[in-house]
């Protein structure tokens, strides 16, 4: 197994991805753990992270003496390698400037890490390398035992090896997918140089992950707000594979839900799994609340307080809960940690269960925080739970309070719930739901002309959305075929009463957002 000891790099979590993506098992902990636990942990090999810190600025912030001294391989890592150098006798220049981005490093000399891996070479038959750099320190004198074995002309010793005892410093960052061979280093690293084998699996994680949820938990109880999105669902699942019955999942109805989600929740969790589920059925609350309301903004808000009103009255039923379980995966944590410093524009206010701890005074349970959403559905499949809930596309918080523009009627919601549960059927049948990223329709509380038999109709429009994304920062709209178009349109509008007009939207995000509130 190998350890990963964090200098607080945003991205440290990618270096546990990319070892687990091996088949290794990994764990994360923070840098300054002492020397006997590093001993005790006994791992094949030890990672350290990139931070944000200067050696200089930071003379504590060092590597517990102990991971050179147990005779198994080291990589370090951007602040990692500096660290390293620093604490086995070499130099380290501190900078002003910082060199950030794209850069080509050359790989010198013979390195067991680099040997082989190269994204193209140059007339001298040296290997050349796309990587991704992000630094102002760099080491400017090797530690004794060191040879250089990778540089550019900014940073000369970009990459120091003591192949003798295994030690590796980078000054760039191989756990992003912007250095291409990165993921062919750690490959390298940890089954070559540590040793490790591909013995390391899904299932392994959920008895680790359950062995973990035991040990925190205890015997006391645990409430969850289960949505029917994958996070919270794969919490739920995970959590009562851990302790069965003493979680209790809350699932609100809010009347905003597409077609027959509570019904389909209620049977995965309730029936199938087991899962003690609290059924709140909110619908007329929610729309009380919502009535007369037309701006996004304000209509999120209602919806937010309502859930958190709601889950607070059914969590008062239960004075055993000491801790609210979440499904929060790493990207929230990153964006989350992010905005503090970065203060990013609000466009849109994601509600989700924010401000939930505070006022319940629970422990918070949060046993996806370390995985990626990949990571999260290959979990959901390895706990049972069925492809299409797992694979599902997101579904925003408020549902389809930001999916009807303007005020919110519960006559309009049926509408809008029959005509995107045709959109997804047809998807879904023309192969085209796990090609895009999101899809659904829009209710247009507009009326326009229409005849349908021989007469005259004068009803609402439907706006069909469906994008194409990898983080969902930026989409393009999903090139769907014509004639799937058409069947949907036909479908919609002879089957849905209300409705005699159906669009495309063909916007890009941006200008436009994905949702249209
Ligand atoms: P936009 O519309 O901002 O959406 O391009 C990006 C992603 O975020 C989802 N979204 C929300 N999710 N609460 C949520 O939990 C919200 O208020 C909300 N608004 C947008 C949207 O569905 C898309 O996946």
């Amino acid at each position: 197994k190998i350890l990963i000891l964090d200098f607080g790099s945003q991205v440290t979590q990618l270096i546990a991805r990319r070892v687990r993506e091996q088949q290794v098992y990994c764990e994360l902990h923070p840098f300054d753990v002492s020397d006997e636990f590093v001993r005790e942990f006994a791992p094949a090999g030890v990672i350290l992270s990139g931070g944000p810190n200067s050696v200089y600025e930071a003379l504590d912030w060092k590597a517990p003496q102990a991971v050179f001294e147990l005779g198994v391989p080291v990589l370090g890592i951007c602040y990692g390698m500096q660290t390293m150098a620093g604490q086995l006798g070499g130099k380290v220049e501190s900078a002003d400037k910082r060199e950030f981005g794209y850069a080509e490093m050359r790989a010198r000399g013979h390195s067991k890490l680099f040997e082989g891996i190269q994204d193209r070479t140059n007339d001298a038959g040296h290997g050349l390398l796309d990587v991704w750099m992000s630094h102002g320190d760099k080491v400017i004198e090797l530690p004794p035992g060191f040879k250089v074995i990778g540089s550019n002309e900014s940073t000369p010793i970009a990459a120091m090896a003591d192949e003798a005892r295994g030690f590796y410093g980078v000054q760039f960052h191989p756990e992003v997918t912007h250095t291409l061979q990165g993921k062919a280093m750690i490959a390298r690293f940890v089954h070559d140089i540590c040793g490790c084998g591909r013995d390391w699996n899904m299932p392994d994680y959920v008895s680790e992950a359950v062995e973990r949820i035991r040990a925190e938990v205890g015997d006391e109880e645990v409430i969850l707000g289960l949505s029917g999105g994958v996070d919270s669902s794969v919490a739920a699942a995970l959590i009562h594979r851990a302790i069965g019955d003493q979680l209790t999942c809350v699932f609100v109805d809010n009347g905003l839900l597409r077609l027959n989600e509570a019904e389909q929740v209620m049977e995965t969790f309730g029936r199938s799994l087991g899962v003690r589920v609290i059924h709140v059925d909110a619908a007329d609350t929610f729309m009380g609340h919502l009535e007369g309301v037309s701006d996004p903004e304000a209509k999120r808000k209602i919806i937010g307080r309502e859930f958190v009103e709601v889950f607070q009255d059914q969590a008062a039923k239960l004075p055993n809960a000491k801790w609210l379980a979440q499904g929060t995966i790493y990207p929230d944590v990153i964006e989350s940690a992010g905005s503090k410093t970065k203060k990013a524009h609000t466009i849109k206010s994601h509600h989700n269960v924010g401000g939930l701890p505070e006022t319940l005074n629970l422990k918070l349970l949060e046993p996806l925080r370390e995985l990626f959403k990949d990571e999260v559905r290959e979990l959901g499949i390895a706990l049972g739970l069925p492809h299409d809930m797992v694979y599902r596309h997101p579904f925003p918080g408020p549902g389809l309070g930001v999916r009807i523009l303007g005020e919110v009627k519960p006559e309009y919601a049926d509408i809008l719930r029959q005509a995107d549960a045709i959109f997804i059927d047809e998807l879904r049948a023309a192969d085209w739901y796990d090609k895009t990223s999101q899809a659904f329709a829009v209710f247009l509380p507009v009326k326009s002309v229409g005849v349908m038999g021989d007469g005259r109709t004068y009803d609402y429009v439907v706006a069909l959305r469906a994008v194409q994304t990898q983080d969902f920062m930026t989409a393009h709209w999903a090139e769907l075929p014509h004639s799937l178009l058409g069947r949907v349109s036909n479908r919609i509008i002879n089957e849905v009463r209300g409705v005699n007009r159906v669009v495309y939207d063909i916007s890009g995000k941006p200008p436009a957002t994905i949702e249209w509130e």
